[in-house]
């Protein structure tokens, strides 16, 4: 890949909008408490929609600040992928796929194509309409050759091209007609040219389900909405019985009675002890444990096997983890040492 260097001209200043922000956090959220930055690639996305389509240095160093990290970690992330311009870029910026399955099925032709009506790659054409750029592959060899154009709005793939649908592609684009993002050679997805080759045998669609979706098979543009079934004209005098039982409602699980070795108000008892020291317990189940009132070794300790059963359900835990990793061996071994009594 070759070097990706941010912008020489940069705006003076960037902010995020209250949309952006909004919906960096709810990315975050996603991950778990003081991981974050776990979260760098949406917000990159996110933020680069709100920019304008690329990434100026101060909405990278944005991006920092709200996930809390060094700029230079944002910074590597954004020089490594394609999918994050660091220049501005056209209304429509193309992405061309020029890896060996799309070079084979003719990605040369529409980067000439490219050149010829928008400039040399990197480029933006001179109405601002339109920037392209080759990257390696977007996964859809299957439709190669391919390209995918970004805009405010939307990211679509167009495939199947050739150097005339693609000039005609740029050439919509440019003067804003409606174009059909998919393959241009009027293939179905990624079947065959012509039509499927496999799967086609009128007997794998006779039988069940053929009723129900006549419109489906028939080929029609739009299925029917299936007719509601009739009712029956006279209720069956007697139902008949049901072959086998229904089966039983699971009984709903037990409600746990809180376990004495839980706190309600807090760590009561002095600073809590580290429980991440406890091998298999992470800053997730420390946060999880401590918001139902475990703060101390010697608690741990002190669980019996229905303690066990009930921190299993409500930290959201595998079941049989806390036995197999041996918490409460281990709890009582730290609580020892801790120079605290383990309570019975
Ligand atoms: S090689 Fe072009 S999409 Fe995979």
């Amino acid at each position: 890949m070759s070097s990706r260097r941010l912008a020489i001209r940069q705006p003076e200043s960037f902010a995020l909008s209250a949309a952006a922000k909004k919906e960096i956090t709810s990315w975050t959220k996603k991950y778990p408490k003081g991981r974050e930055r776990s979260a760098m690639i949406p917000a990159l996305w996110i933020t680069q929609k709100d920019a304008g389509g690329w990434l100026p240095e101060a909405a990278l160093r944005a991006v920092g600040d709200m996930l809390g990290m060094a700029y230079i970690r944002v910074y590597e992330v954004a020089t490594f992928y394609t999918m994050f311009n660091l220049e501005p870029v056209g209304v429509h910026h193309i992405q061309l796929c020029g890896t060996t399955p799309c070079w084979l099925r003719g990605a040369n032709d529409l980067k000439a194509v490219c050149e010829e009506k928008i400039g040399p790659k990197g480029s933006i054409s001179a109405d601002g309409k339109l920037s392209w750029l080759e990257v390696e592959c977007l996964g859809a060899c299957a439709n190669a050759p391919m390209v995918q154009v970004s805009n405010g709005e939307s990211d679509h793939y167009y495939e199947d091209l050739t150097a005339e649908t693609m000039a005609q592609l740029l050439d919509d684009l440019a003067s804003g007609r409606p174009v059909k993002p998919g393959p241009a050679n009027r293939r179905h997805t990624s079947e065959p040219e012509g039509g499927a080759l496999t799967l086609n045998s009128k007997g794998l669609y006779s039988g069940y389900k053929a009723k129900a979706l006549p419109n489906v098979a028939a080929g029609s543009k739009s299925p029917a909405k299936p007719k509601a079934p009739a009712k029956p004209k006279a209720a069956p005098k007697a139902a008949p019985k049901a072959k086998t039982k229904a089966p039983a409602k699971p009984k709903a699980a037990p409600k746990a009675a809180k376990p004495k070795v839980l706190y309600t108000d807090g760590p009561t008892d002095g600073a809590p002890d580290d429980l991440k020291k406890i091998k298999g317990i992470g800053p997730k189940f420390e946060g999880d444990l401590n918001s139902k009132g475990v703060y101390y070794f010697r608690q741990v300790a002190a669980w019996k096997k229905a303690d066990v059963t009930m921190v299993e359900g409500v930290i959201d835990s595998f079941p049989g983890r806390i036995e197999r990793d041996e918490w409460i061996a281990q709890a009582s071994v730290l609580a020892k040492s801790a120079g605290k009594k383990v309570k019975a």
